[in-house]
């Protein structure tokens, strides 16, 4: 199959590590030129040479999401690089935590502002592309109860339900808008391989609750995103894709 990637131009933030490195290789596999950043300029530096292998154009520079405007300006200059924006993941997250308000405040500017800002500024790129995916990433721990009452899951789950409402106005003007929401995914250095060191009979306790035993991988989110963002994906829109090797058990009708 197709998925049609060729040639369209992405912006990917966070995309030095974990899900949205991952999509940022298979993206740039499949022929897409890709804007990329994070907050550490080495990072951003040795992702950019590693993608550019691919053979597509990719700029990166460091950015912290959580800053306006500094993430504004990245974001024109992004477009500005690669000439436009057909594609948008917003991947950053602030992660989890339970420090009050700190949390919630934190979680808002990063994982939710991150999105609504990126999707602002670059909404006259998207519209123009007139075939335009914005991919949000969510989290099982939005749709069913999951550790404690934190910041990271309420706020994760309004992405869901501003990509259904943006897909609802804008897919007539070629813009559409998914989510992606990964059960338990491990990341080396990550969030889960920081909890299997501190915590391992915690760790162990939700590999238990995978059918097949085991975490997911970075790769199996990629692809996920990659469809929704590729052509293939052309009349889907709106939608919530878990991702979680049956993690969850609610029946999603
Ligand atoms: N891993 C999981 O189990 C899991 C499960 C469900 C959902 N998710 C979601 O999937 C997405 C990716 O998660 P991940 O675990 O793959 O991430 P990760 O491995 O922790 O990578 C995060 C990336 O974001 C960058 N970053 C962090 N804060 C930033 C900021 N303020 N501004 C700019 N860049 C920043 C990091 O680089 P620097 O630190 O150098 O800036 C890094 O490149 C997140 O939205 C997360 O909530 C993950």
């Amino acid at each position: 199959m197709d998925l049609g990637l060729k040639g369209r131009k992405a912006i990917i933030t966070g995309a030095t590590k974990g899900i949205c490195r991952a999509t940022a290789e298979l993206l740039a596999a499949e022929g897409c030129d890709l804007a990329i950043c994070s907050r550490n300029p080495d990072d951003v530096a040795d992702a950019v040479a590693a993608l550019s292998a691919h053979g597509t154009k990719v700029w990166g520079s460091a950015c912290n999401v959580r800053k306006a405007e500094e993430y504004d300006a990245w974001l024109k200059q992004a477009a500005a690089e690669l000439g436009g924006c057909d594609i948008f993941v917003p991947g950053v997250s602030a992660g989890g935590g339970m420090e009050g308000e700190k949390s919630w405040y934190r979680n808002f500017e990063i994982d939710v502002l991150g999105c609504v800002r990126g999707v602002d500024t670059l909404f006259e790129f998207l519209k123009d592309s007139g075939n335009a995916a914005v991919v949000f990433i969510s989290t099982t721990a939005a749709v069913e109860t999951f550790m404690a009452p934190m910041a990271y899951n309420a706020l994760k789950a309004s992405l869901i339900t501003y990509a259904k409402q943006m897909s609802q106005v804008h897919m007539k003007r070629g813009i559409r808008f998914n989510v992606v929401s990964p059960g338990p995914i491990m990341v080396p250095g990550g969030a889960w391989d920081q909890i299997r060191a501190q915590d391992e009979g915690f760790y162990n306790s939700i590999v238990a609750q995978q059918p097949d035993g085991r975490m997911g991988d970075p790769d199996e989110v990629a692809r996920c995103i990659a469809f929704l963002a590729s052509d293939a994906a052309s009349w889907v829109t709106g939608v919530n894709l878990i991702v979680d090797g049956g993690f969850t058990k609610r029946v999603q009708f």
